[in-house]
């Protein structure tokens, strides 16, 4: 069925959902990088996406992270809650990668003392230009409260995808993530809810033994194999919650 479309992004399309509570996520096979400077078409690409966003978000669930995700549609669609996007993306690191590397001087792989976390402003039109926790609050992009809720939840999210990779044999190198404001009518209204997907797309995950890079540095840094280790990712991740 053709859905109004509110909202295309760069890899995923937002629709009407079923009710004003709700709306339809639908994965695009649309990769990027480099604030969309980069660009290209891998076919099937959505369908990994979702399976695997899907996968990690009802893991999450089951462990008390409450997420936009209602039910899975189908291959490539999701029926989400309605939520008000907090325009911080949260980027959590466990070991020195991409930029961090760069910025700072630090080596890739070197294991970080501690859970380093940074913000970064939702716009592409800025470059998504990292900001830091008193700067947030100033210019009003959320509260207080609502950054240290961000903060907790984004460091138990760690904890459980960590565990979760190392099962399928996976280091989580880092990750980011998106948050939102509950607009249900609801008496969760209000609260924050992990939105957006959770994938190769926006983590860094190399294989334990070998150290291959299994996540979108394959495409950023044209190493090949993108979708191949996508779908290795997803095989991994579907055998241990069978187990
Ligand atoms: P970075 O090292 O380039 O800052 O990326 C950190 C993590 O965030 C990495 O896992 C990829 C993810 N990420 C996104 O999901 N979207 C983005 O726009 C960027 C820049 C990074």
């Amino acid at each position: 069925m053709m859905r109004e479309v509110l909202y295309e992004g760069k890899s995923k399309v937002v629709c009407a959902g079923e009710d004003r509570d709700s709306l339809i996520i639908r994965y695009k096979d649309t990769a990027t990088a480099f604030n969309g400077v980069k660009q290209a078409e891998l076919f099937g690409k959505g369908k990994l996406n979702a399976a695997i966003s899907n996968l990690i978000y009802e893991h999450l669930q089951e462990n008390g992270i409450k997420t936009h995700l209602i039910k899975v549609i189908d291959d490539t669609t999701s029926l989400v809650k309605k939520a008000e996007i907090i325009m911080v993306e949260v980027i959590v690191r466990n070991v020195a990668a991409g930029s961090f590397s760069k910025k700072y001087g630090i080596p890739e792989g070197t294991l970080l003392k501690n859970v380093s976390v940074e913000f970064s402003v939702k716009s592409d039109e800025l470059g998504d230009p990292m900001i830091n926790i008193s700067q947030i609050t100033a210019i009003g992009i959320c509260t207080a409260h609502e950054l240290t809720e961000m903060i907790e939840q984004s460091l138990r999210i760690n904890e459980l995808l960590c565990e979760l990779f190392k099962k399928a044999g996976i280091r989580l190198i880092d990750f980011k993530l998106e948050f939102g404001r509950d607009l249900s009518e609801t008496s969760d209204r209000g609260k924050i809810i992990l939105c957006d997907e959770i994938s190769p797309d926006s983590c860094r995950l190399w294989d334990m033994k070998s150290g291959k890079k299994l996540d979108k540095d394959r495409f950023r840094r044209d190493m090949g194999g993108v979708l191949d280790s996508y779908r290795d990712v997803l095989q991994r991740l579907t055998e241990i919650n069978n187990n």
